[in-house]
């Protein structure tokens, strides 16, 4: 069932039984009471008038001739149609019924049978009286007087009709415009369905309106904000993947590149080389040869060794974190003896699980590198410190800095926070005119914990 829909019922559920229940059971109440009220006092008038009837004609002997009493005329009952309230009987003395004021009364409407229903045994506690009518001793007959509600009911009936027929009237009124105005203020709940609905489909251009209410309202900014949110963070991993993918790329060209270019030339060379002893006549040709060859061979693998440790730094696996980390850190000072750099390890890395050891090899090798291209800096210092739940990790230059707000070209900085991200830890940035200072948290998962 729609909230629409479930609204509306309860509110009319409410309505109804405040209307119907309430206003109804007082109405009926209200009328059992006056149709009681009546009959009493009805009964009462006509009781006394009778009494004195009965008793002025006890004493006359005409009117109770045989004939009034089988003809039924002694009462005249018959003018007393308008007492609606009360059935007045006159039996003879041998029961049987003579005269009535409700032989040819005309038959009012009969209001419906619920009704009859509800105002039902309202004269239970009125008595049916008898009087019994003598002549000179003798009993001649007997007047019964029974209330008779009908004629009441039926005419409280007709008071009630109305206000029934405007109750409902009301009542449907009041109904048509909950819907209408329920189904106006939940209208933007169709939209926000809408909304995510396309945002499930992948439309992530997807925004809600402002709305009205308030609480609505907030709910359409926040859902923009994360749609937007959403919208770029697409755009980010898109941007990402393409750039990983373009990296990738890129060092296959340079590897085939120098793979051709060095080793190709080298090869060519030995082949000469090894040609020429073949062909060699002396001794002194072919050892002037064998020694090009070596010297060669010595290049081929400083060619090898550089083309290894950029595609895994081999020194990692041979001899541990903080051997590798000197190695890089060395290699790099060589390139830049004018930048003074302080390296502190601190700790026993030896049990730490591979991805976390070449995640801090890499980071710091983004690092140096970043430095080295855009720094301008004088001083370096990296810290790197193993507590027992943490590793901690800063690269701090005295550089120039750079605006954090500007989207890099590179994928330095992006692929550095991927790779901490990727193992839970966390990077922060922190940049000004005056350097920059990168500091790493990652978690110490030990060897196979990943
Ligand atoms: N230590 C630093 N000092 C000054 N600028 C830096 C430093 N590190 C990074 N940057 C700036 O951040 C940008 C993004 O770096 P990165 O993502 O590594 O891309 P790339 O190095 O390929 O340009 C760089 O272009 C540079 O402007
Ligand atoms: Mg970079």
């Amino acid at each position: 069932m729609t909230l629409k829909i479930r609204i509306n019922l309860i509110v009319s559920i409410l309505l109804f039984l405040t209307l119907i229940v309430g206003g109804g059971i007082f109405t009926i109440k209200n009328a059992r009471g006056n149709i009681q009220a009546e009959i009493a006092s009805t009964a009462i008038l006509a009781l006394h008038m009778l009494d004195s009837e009965i008793l002025s004609y006890s004493l006359s002997s005409g009117r109770m001739s045989p004939a009034n009493v089988s003809s039924g005329s002694i009462f005249q009952l018959n003018r007393l149609m308008d007492i609606r309230h009360l059935k007045i009987d006159f039996y003879d003395a041998r029961g049987r019924l003579r005269d009535s004021n409700k032989k040819n009364r005309t038959k009012v409407d009969a209001p419906p049978k619920w009704f009859e229903a509800m105002m039902d045994n309202v004269t239970d506690e009125m008595p049916i009286t008898k009087r019994k009518v003598y002549n000179k001793g003798h009993i001649v007959g007997e007047l019964v007087v029974t209330p008779d509600p009908s004629y009441e009911i039926a005419e409280i009936w007709e008071e009630i009709k109305g206000q029934l027929l405007f109750i409902g009237l009301f009542f449907i009124v009041v109904n048509i415009l909950i819907y209408y105005f329920v189904g106006r203020a939940l209208r933007p709940i169709d939209s926000v369905l809408k909304a995510l609905t396309d945002l499930e489909l992948g439309h992530l251009t997807t925004r809600l309106p402002k709305f009205n209410l308030p609480e609505l309202s907030s709910i359409s900014d926040k859902f923009n904000v994360m749609a937007n949110t959403l919208e770029e963070s697409i755009a980010d991993n898109r941007n990402l993947t393409q750039q990983l993918i373009q990296v990738q790329e890129d060092e296959r060209k340079n590897l085939a590149r120098e793979l051709h270019d060095e080793i190709g030339q080298h090869l060519t060379a030995i082949h000469i080389d090894a040609s020429a002893i073949l062909k060699a006549k002396t001794i002194e040709v072919s050892k002037q040869s064998a020694s090009a060859i070596d010297q060669v061979a010595r290049q081929m693998m400083d060619i090898v060794h550089n083309i290894l440790q950029r595609l895994r730094p081999s020194g990692l696996d041979q001899f541990g974190l903080e051997i590798a980390l000197q190695e890089l850190i060395n290699g790099w000072q060589q390139r830049h003896k004018d930048i003074v750099v302080k390296y502190d390890v601190r700790g026993v890395f030896n049990d730490l699980d591979e991805s976390i050891l070449i995640t801090i090899y890499r980071l710091i090798q983004e690092c140096l590198t970043n430095i080295s291209r855009h720094a301008q800096a004088k001083n370096i210092q990296i810290y790197l410190i193993k507590y027992p739940e943490t590793i901690e990790l800063s690269i701090e230059d005295d550089g120039k800095g750079f605006d954090q707000t500007v989207k890099p070209g590179g994928f330095g900085l992006a692929g550095m926070r991927e790779r901490v991200e990727a193992l839970v830890g966390k990077l922060d940035i922190k940049t000004s005119p005056e350097g920059t200072k990168i500091s790493i948290e990652l978690p110490c998962l030990t060897r196979g914990e990943k």
